[in-house]
Parts: C-alpha cells; structure tokens; sequence
C-alpha cells in the first residue's frame, strides 16, 4: 500500500491520520518483509549475521512447545538428580529411564542442543549449563511438571483467548472460584500450598537480599501461604514479630508448619480471607507476596486500601511480584506470565507502573521501587503511608 492509500484507508477506518513516524515505520515495514530485502540481506556480509540471529531466534520461538517438553521428559525421568553426582553414557542413561538407546539418544541430543545436559567425551554425559539449576532445585522441577496444567490449557490459544474453554488451571487453584472454602479438598489445597512454597525459595532470597526488615516491629504477610517467608524472616531477624494470614486450610498448614518449627511464640497464623475479613492489625509492615496478581483490580484496590487503614503512620507495604517489564527493559517471562494468569483465571500482570497507581489510589503517599538481583521472579515495589 502506498503512503497516501494508507492514510486514506486509516481515516475511512475512524482512525487518526498517520504522521510521518508511522509511514515511515509502515514504508520499512514493507520492505524488510519483501523477498528482494531478503536476498539482498543473506547475501551482504555485513547483514547476514543480523539475519541469521533473527532467523535462528524466530526459529526457538515457534519450536518453544518442543523445548518445554523435552526439558520436562528430562525432569520426569530424573535425568538432571542423576547426571548432578556423576557424568553417564548413553547406555546408563537408557538403563536409568528405562527406554531404548535409541529414544535415548534421542532424547539426549535434544537436550544437548538446548545445553539442558552437555557431552563430556567421547560418551559421556554431564550436566549443561541449563540444566545444572533444575538439578539444583526442586521447586523448580515441581513447577516445570506442573507447567504441564498450562501446556494443555494453551493447547487452542485462541479458545483460551476468547473464553471458550474452562480451563485446568482454574481447577488447580481453588481461590479462583470465590474465597468460601467450605468443600474445598484437602488434597487440592495441599497440592497448591506445597507447589508455592517449593517455588518461593527464590523470591526469598530476592526479598532479605533487598530491603532491611530490621527497621520493623511488626509484619504482616498476607496471602503467606504456608509460611516459608515468614519463617525465613524470622530466623534473618529474631526481634521481629510475624503474623501471616491465608485462607483457613491454608492457614492451618502454615500454623502446623510454625508449631514444627518452633517459631509460634513468634509467629501468629490467622485463618480468614483478606476480602471478606478484616485484617489482623498492629503490624507496621505489610509483605504481600505474588499475590496481587492472582487478582482483578477490584480485590487489589480494595485489598490495597485496608492495608493502607490497618497500617499506622509511617508504615509499609512491601509487594514483590513478577511484573510485566517496563518499556526499554527486555521482557524475559511476560509472555509465560500473560498467560499463566489467563488460564488461571481472574488475575493478571501488571506493570510497576501501574501497581504504582493502584497503590496512590488506595492512599499511599510515596512508592517506589526497590532494585533487586533477578527482576525475572519478582520485582519489588516499597509503598509508604505518610
Ligand atoms: C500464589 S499464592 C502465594 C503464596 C505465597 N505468598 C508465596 O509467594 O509463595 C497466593 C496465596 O494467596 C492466598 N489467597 C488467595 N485468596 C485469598 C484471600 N481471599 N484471602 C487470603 N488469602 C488468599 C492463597 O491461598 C495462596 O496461599
């Protein structure tokens, strides 16, 4: 189309005449994707490698969904607990996942390509550069098997996109269906609880390495889960003390998991839900925890603005979560994280930005973020109430 046909068939769409940025971006747009640009690109020395990174990045993500699935058959078969203590040949290797060596050879250069494990040798397997991190956590594990949920929920994205499927994932997470409990299966709540906590080990890490809880009296983690992070926090700093508050069967496995512990002098479970419940108060900080985006803006804001009454003046709200990167960064999970929180059902990602605004909204007079080493589990926003 040529500059003039495209403003007319924009204004005789209703929208607003194109500037010269977008003709000119659309005129670029053109030519990049013509056959001749292509030839003449492959064959320029200077080009070629531009275009062969494009191709070859183009090519990883349409196989993506191949990736995934070998890196789980790996997980499922335990290849990465085995290769951690000591390198295999191939014929090991066959032997441990009972499958042939020729599906296992298969297998491995699948997983040597995408440096899941790596060749030592002439047959010999170790360990890759990749894979050495699942091997190191099994949190990690338990959550690439359960990325298993989402692969089948994505299977027609489009049905996902429109709504025309229900999908698994709302199953999995009982909480997407209202916060009454009652009936809700024991093993269901278990099975979420212990797939969060094994998780969140990172997200810990990334919260005692970024901001000095030593300056509170009180905390309060809402939505705590089974209490991995208030127990962290507890033993980083012994002079605080720790509520948590979940969902009632949550709650009790957090409370049976303080008991064990030795920390519920210390440490007060609360059973409620923060929608229906007034918060437990006294704390003067608030830690909210990959929750809010399991949420639509209308239990954030209101969940937002009884922080903001329990809290007392001077007091925090510290809220880590995955974000959605802001412009100018490279956006490393947003696409997963899109997605994850469309299966799941009424949540979904949200940029600093705007977690900032919902925050003033609810009366904070200040928020800002606070920097830490891996923004790709969760980034932290620091509220403050005046
Ligand atoms: C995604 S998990 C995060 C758990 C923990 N903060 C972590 O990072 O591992 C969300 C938590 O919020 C809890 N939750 C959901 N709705 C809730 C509600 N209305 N009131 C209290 N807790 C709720 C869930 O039970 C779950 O433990």
């Amino acid at each position: 189309m040529k500059s003039l046909d495209l403003a007319r068939s924009a204004q005789s769409r209703g929208l607003s005449r194109p500037g010269w940025r977008q003709q000119l971006d659309a005129r670029i747009d053109r030519w990049i994707t013509s056959p001749a640009f292509y030839r003449w690109a492959i064959s320029n020395p200077l080009t070629r490698w531009v275009t062969r990174r494009r191709a070859a990045q183009l090519f990883d993500v349409m196989a993506g969904f191949v990736h995934s699935q070998v890196l789980l058959a790996c997980v499922r078969l335990h290849v990465f607990e085995v290769l951690r203590d000591q390198t295999l040949s191939l014929e090991q290797l066959a032997q441990h996942c009972r499958m042939s060596a020729a599906a296992m050879q298969r297998l491995v250069q699948s997983a040597v390509a995408l440096r899941l494990i790596e060749r030592r040798g002439t047959d010999s397997y170790g360990l890759g550069a990749l894979g050495a991190p699942v091997a190191a956590d099994p949190g990690l594990r338990l959550m690439i098997e359960h990325n298993a949920v989402l692969f089948d929920d994505m299977r027609d994205p489009l049905a996902l996109l429109r709504d025309e499927i229900q999908p698994h994932m709302q199953a999995y997470w009982p909480y997407m269906n209202g916060d009454n409990t009652q009936g809700w299966e024991a093993e269901k709540v278990a099975r979420y609880s212990e797939l969060m906590s094994a998780s969140q080990r990172f997200v810990i890490e990334e919260l005692l390495a970024s901001y000095d809880f030593s300056a509170h009296r009180q905390v309060l983690d809402i939505g705590g889960g089974k209490g991995g992070w208030v127990l962290a926090l507890a033993h980083k700093v012994p002079s605080l003390k720790l509520n948590l508050m979940d969902l009632p069967p949550v709650a009790a496995l957090a409370a049976e998991r303080m008991e064990k512990a030795g920390v519920s002098d210390r440490v007060t479970v609360h059973g409620g839900s923060f929608i229906t419940n007034a918060l437990p108060s006294g704390s003067d900080l608030v830690t909210l925890v990959r929750v809010a985006h399991d949420h639509p803006d209308t239990v954030v804001k209101a969940l937002l603005s009884k922080i903001y009454q329990m809290l007392p003046s001077g007091g925090r709200l510290l809220l880590a979560e995955p974000m959605a990167q802001p412009p100018g960064e490279k956006p490393v999970g947003d696409a997963y994280f899109h997605f994850y929180l469309l299966a799941m059902g009424s949540g979904r990602l949200r940029s600093p930005e705007e977690l900032r605004s919902l925050m003033l909204e609810a009366g904070f007079e200040s928020v800002e973020p606070v920097s830490n080493p891996m923004p790709l589990h969760t980034r932290l926003l620091l509220a403050q109430k005046r």
